[in-house]
């Protein structure tokens, strides 16, 4: 799935030839369990626990924010504290207002449905979920031609959870119909130890403070990436160290894995120095960027440039694209006086 992109290659790889599986496993079951995004879980709590006190169903709440923050995890945490079913679609699977029309007439009253990249459901789909949505009614057509004829079905009252990671995609009548619109953004390093703490727990592999807080530090404030990386640091200490992680077998593995003590991938990376070495640090448009660094403009949009620039390394201007001072100085881009990291010579 095009947005299921970790912006690491090789976890890229760990993810289609099966390890995704064991995400499910590490999911956070509950509130409880779910760590960070502390004014999201307080809001979603509010609004989960006034419907259950009403005995109702729960309004619609769209989740955004870049891949692998948690966005299908609190949908089904959502279906767990509410004690309702959640079926699961994703927008480009909706083909016609009839597959919409399937999908919610097989809802029972309160149930979730999570739709999953809605930003890419048709146009021709998404008018009819307006009406789904606000009146719990839907109006299809069917038969053709002089037969052709409009029916009324009345759906239970649902909750539609939307996920996507491009939230400016969304039309303005979609994106109104939800009540709460929650923001997934990258976590704390704080958290994201608790997290990779967890996940260890869970994994049942040693770690110490230091080896979390190594991990921790490359991670893009990503649990999807962190996860990965314990996967890989598990592998790394059983066959190259005594079986736990500590803060040197962190750092041998992410060594192997070719991410620096920043975080930054390959193609972080690239980006930085295509930009330091052909444009002078900037202004430069996105599209430029994507053709040089040979990847697609949305992936760009979606999973680097969020990082990238949450990290002070570089600023959108209506111009384009800008290093930042910070980029120069601490990545050590040839120009900058002080070069710490060795990208270039890398
Ligand atoms: N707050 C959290 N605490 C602990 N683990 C988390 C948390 N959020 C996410 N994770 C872990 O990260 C993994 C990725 O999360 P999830 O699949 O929910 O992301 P997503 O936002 O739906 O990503 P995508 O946009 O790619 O669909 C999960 O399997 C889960 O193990
Ligand atoms: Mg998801």
């Amino acid at each position: 799935m095009e947005t299921d992109t970790t912006g690491v290659p090789y976890l890229n790889e760990v993810l289609e030839t099966g390890e995704a599986k064991q995400d499910t496993e590490l999911r956070p079951p509950s509130f409880e369990d779910f760590r960070g995004q502390p004014k999201t879980v307080e809001k979603l709590q509010v609004m989960v626990g006034a419907s259950r006190d009403r005995g109702e169903a729960l309004s619609h709440i769209l989740l955004s924010g870049p891949p692998g923050l948690g966005k299908t995890t609190l949908a089904n945490i959502l279906g767990r504290e509410m004690g309702t079913n959640v079926h699961v679609t994703s927008g480009p699977v909706i083909e016609k207002p009839g597959d919409l029309a399937g999908l919610l007439t097989n809802l029972e009253a309160a149930d979730i449905l999570f739709v999953d990249e809605i930003h890419r459901m048709p146009k021709t789909v998404e008018e009819y979920l307006y009406s789904a949505m606000e009146d719990y009614k839907i109006d299809i057509m069917i038969d053709q031609g002089p037969n052709a004829r409009s029916v009324r079905l009345d759906i239970p009252r649902f909750t539609l959870v939307g996920a996507t990671t491009r939230v400016g995609l969304l039309t303005a009548p979609l994106r109104t119909r939800f009540t709460l619109h929650a923001r997934l953004d990258y976590y704390s390093r704080e958290d994201m130890v608790g997290i990779i703490q967890r996940t260890c727990g869970l994994l049942e592999v040693e770690i110490n403070e230091d080896g979390a807080k190594e991990i921790a530090g490359r991670a893009r404030g990503t649990p999807r990436i962190s996860n990965n990386l314990v996967h890989f640091a598990r592998d790394f200490a059983q066959q190259r160290g005594d079986g736990s992680i500590n803060k040197q077998t962190a750092a041998n593995a992410l060594e192997l894995l070719e991410i620096d003590s920043h975080g930054l991938d390959e193609m972080d990376k690239k980006i930085l120095r295509l930009m330091a070495e052909n444009y002078k640090g900037g202004p430069v448009g996105l599209g430029t960027i994507a053709v040089a660094v040979g990847e697609e403009e949305h992936t760009l949009e979606e999973v680097y440039e969020p990082f990238l620039i949450q990290e002070g390394y570089l600023q959108r201007t209506p111009q384009g694209r800008i290093l930042t001072e910070k980029a120069w100085k601490t990545v050590g881009l040839p120009g900058a006086k002080d070069s710490q990291m060795d990208l270039f010579r890398a």
